[in-house]
């Protein structure tokens, strides 16, 4: 570079701080601790990075720094399909969100299934939170057929043997009669419905009711918000295992 040139990219504190970590001087001393990296190395004060190409993390969790992605929060209503293009024209979940920038659903949901979806097109947020080692919990409201003994209960928290193998301990409780909440951390296809089934208990209306740490009860059925900058980021914290959510 030349003298003459004016320097490229934005200051690293200045784009950490409009992702939500705090002050610009907070963000600094982040930098100084050498707990931010770009690209995969220990990033030094001064750094400046182009927001949009770099790859930034912050104690090894992804940095929502890029200007161009966006991540909705649906509530998707039952009968609507996750995948981007259905053959058969029903209605998906791409539909319910605006067109532009593209995104696609992080995970999917079942048609009659019920509940919080995210859709993105942040590519390395999706892949890190889909990807089953990682495990973000995945909260679920199972209303089901009958209503199911503590020995029921018990089995499903501590894994049942599916036709794709025995499932990962699990967080059960029964709420009310036939009502259970529950918490995996994997995502197998129909998962919860087959667990309840392995267990005696169909499921009548299924509702996914947490991802990691977001949540949101009031948000209605068919309806999407923007995840705030502090969401994202919980969200790839808890992706890297830095978060426990509670219950
Ligand atoms: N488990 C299911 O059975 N269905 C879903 O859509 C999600 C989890």
């Amino acid at each position: 570079m030349s003298i003459h040139e004016p320097p490229q990219g934005e200051r690293l504190q200045k784009v950490l701080a409009r992702a939500g970590y705090g002050s610009r001087r907070r963000c600094e001393e982040l930098i100084d601790q050498g707990r931010v990296r770009v690209d995969g190395e220990v990033a030094r004060l001064g750094r400046r990075v182009d927001p949009d190409a770099a790859r930034i993390t912050v104690d090894d969790a992804p940095a929502p720094t890029a200007p161009g992605h966006v991540y909705y929060l649906l509530n998707k209503p039952v009968g609507v399909v996750t995948t981007a293009d259905d053959p058969q024209g029903r209605s998906t979940v791409i539909d319910l969100v605006p067109s532009e920038p593209r995104v696609f659903s992080v995970g999917r949901l079942d048609r009659a299934t019920e509940g919080l979806l995210i859709l993105t097109n942040d590519g390395d947020l999706s892949h890190l939170l889909s990807h089953p080692s990682h495990g973000v919990i995945k909260e679920y409201l199972a209303q089901v057929h009958g209503d199911p003994s503590p020995q029921a209960v018990r089995r499903l928290r501590e894994g049942v043997l599916l036709d794709d193998g025995i499932t990962a301990p699990a967080r059960v409780s029964r709420v009310a009669p036939g009502l259970l909440r529950i918490a995996i951390h994997e995502g197998r296809n129909r998962q919860v419905r087959r667990m309840c089934t392995a267990v005696g208990h169909e499921v009548l209306r299924l509702v996914r009711t947490r991802i990691g740490p977001v949540a949101d009860t009031s948000l209605a059925p068919g309806t999407y918000r923007e995840l705030t900058t502090a969401e994202v980021r919980r969200l790839g914290e808890a992706a890297v295992g830095r978060v426990t959510v509670p219950g």
